[in-house]
């Protein structure tokens, strides 16, 4: 093959992503590497070319990767896509430059089987509704446009990680680390507040963390302006169901700012623990116990979590959204004491409601949920029977008479079922256990004792 008649030249040029001039240079700079002369044309491998391309730091890894497999098309409008960063709940995720500005941004795409008209309205409320908003702590808009038929949505781009990500890599987070991240976090929300938007989706997700630890709310995507009726998804559950507040289950057409305090209380609650308040479960069940249950101690997870932190993520997941928080402002005044450094401040106790159930047990808890598999969509008729399922198990259930909310079922470990299943307490384990090793000393001894007759009478 001579190297003016590969594919991949052809695929390169097309692309625009390299010129004639710069594959001349490295495949002459390949063909000198093996010592040969660069003036006269040698077979050239395409990955080689395309390797090298990459080290001249004309193109990506990951637009080699893609001109190789025969691509041409590598930018939606003026972006220049360099790399593909991952799959959300709406679309694909990339990283891109612009064309002219060299500025790097992530370019959101909605996917072609979503393009539907509501689609693209929610999609085209997302970009407007991001472009009003500047602060340090969200996430900035920076464009959108339409290429063909693809619509996309042009952010800031945030090197680093997201908090989902972060706790699944590094477990649960130390109170000043998930502090820090939330405190941001509450920032970024109050501007946004102070807008009328809100936000309805707040989850570890959508938390990006800077290797700096600047943490910056991202997705604005599911805001909507208050009392804006003509929101097409005012009647529907949108969100992920691990963080969903109870008014966003019951009436998800009349939340407040409150919603948001309330999924920002279980995302602190997921930093601190590493788990989500309620783990396992289809989605609905999920919803039933945000409405009716009470998550287990925080302390259960991490010691290091105190009484006066434990009240105040109690205080942003209070089920009544008039008794919680009222503020984002107040979230980041709160945790502003954690944040700064790890001797958090005495405060009042909060009142004397029991909030959690009895703390801490030292069992390892190995049910959890991937906060971000489930992405629930709920229209309103599945909501009616969430509460009405969840009113009847109230009403039958003995344990809720005394007005406290009952207790989840706790996640258990493979002995604590066997215990269960067999109505075994500890010190019927203990017998069995002390039995046992009585029975296989005996046994020991009858063996040893055996050889020796043995060994006697045969002499
Ligand atoms: N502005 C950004 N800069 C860098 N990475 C980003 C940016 N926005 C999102 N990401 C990353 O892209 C991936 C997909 O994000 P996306 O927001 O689409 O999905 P999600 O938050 O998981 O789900 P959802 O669509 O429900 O919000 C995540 O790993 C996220 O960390
Ligand atoms: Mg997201």
């Amino acid at each position: 093959m001579s190297p003016l008649q590969s594919k991949f030249r052809e695929t390169a040029l097309a692309s625009e992503l390299v010129t004639e001039e710069q594959l001349r240079q490295a495949i002459q700079l390949i063909v000198q590497s093996r010592g040969g002369d660069p003036n006269i044309a040698t077979e050239v491998n395409e990955k080689k070319v395309a390797q090298q391309l990459v080290e001249m730091k004309i193109i990506s890894a990951y637009q080699a990767d893609q001109l190789l497999t025969g691509r041409t098309k590598l930018n939606l409008g003026p972006y220049i896509i360099t790399d593909w960063i991952g799959q959300g709940g709406m679309g694909q995720v990339f990283k891109a430059v612009h064309e002219m500005l060299g500025r790097e941004s992530a370019v959101k795409v909605l996917p072609l089987h979503k393009t539907t008209p509501e689609a693209i309205e929610n999609f085209r409320r997302e970009i407007r509704t991001q472009a009003k908003l500047d602060h340090p702590n969200l996430v900035r808009a920076f464009d959108a446009g339409e290429d063909g038929n693809v619509h996309y949505l042009v952010v800031e781009y945030i090197p680093g990680t997201d908090l989902r990500r972060l706790v699944r890599s590094k477990g649960k987070l130390s109170v000043q680390q998930a502090a820090n991240i939330i405190k941001q976090s509450a920032e970024g929300l109050s501007h946004a507040h102070e807008r009328g938007l809100i936000h309805r989706d707040i989850k570890p997700g959508n938390i990006l963390v800077t290797p700096d630890g600047v943490s910056k709310l991202s997705d604005l995507g599911l805001a909507f302006y208050l009392n804006d009726a003509s929101d097409p998804r005012a009647g529907k559950i949108v969100g992920t169901a691990d963080y969903l507040s109870p008014e966003q289950i019951q009436t998800p057409q009349h939340i407040t700012h409150a919603s948001d305090i309330y999924s920002l209380g279980c995302t602190l609650y997921y930093a601190v623990t590493g788990k989500v308040p309620f783990p396992g479960g289809t989605p609905k069940s999920k919803a039933r116990r945000h409405l009716h249950e009470t998550p287990w101690h925080p302390r259960r997870f991490n010691e290091e979590v105190s009484d006066d932190f434990v009240d105040l993520i109690g205080d942003m997941m209070e089920k009544n959204p008039r008794e919680r928080v009222q503020s984002a402002a107040e979230v980041a005044e709160r945790l502003a004491p954690w944040a700064a450094d790890d001797s958090p401040l005495l405060r009042e106790d909060m009142g004397d409601r029991p909030r959690w159930m009895p703390a801490p047990i030292s069992s390892p808890d190995s049910q959890d949920t991937d906060p971000n598999d489930v992405v629930t969509e709920m229209a309103m008729s599945e909501i009616s029977d969430t509460s009405q399922s969840s009113i009847h198990a109230t009403m039958t259930d003995d344990s809720s008479i005394s007005g406290q909310h009952m207790k989840p079922p706790p996640p258990l470990s493979t002995v604590e079922q066997y215990k269960m299943a067999a109505h075994l307490d500890d010190n019927t384990t203990f017998s069995i256990a002390a039995l046992f090793v009585t029975a296989i000393v005996c046994l020991a001894i009858g063996i040893l004792v055996g050889f020796i007759a043995g060994y006697l009478m045969g002499k």
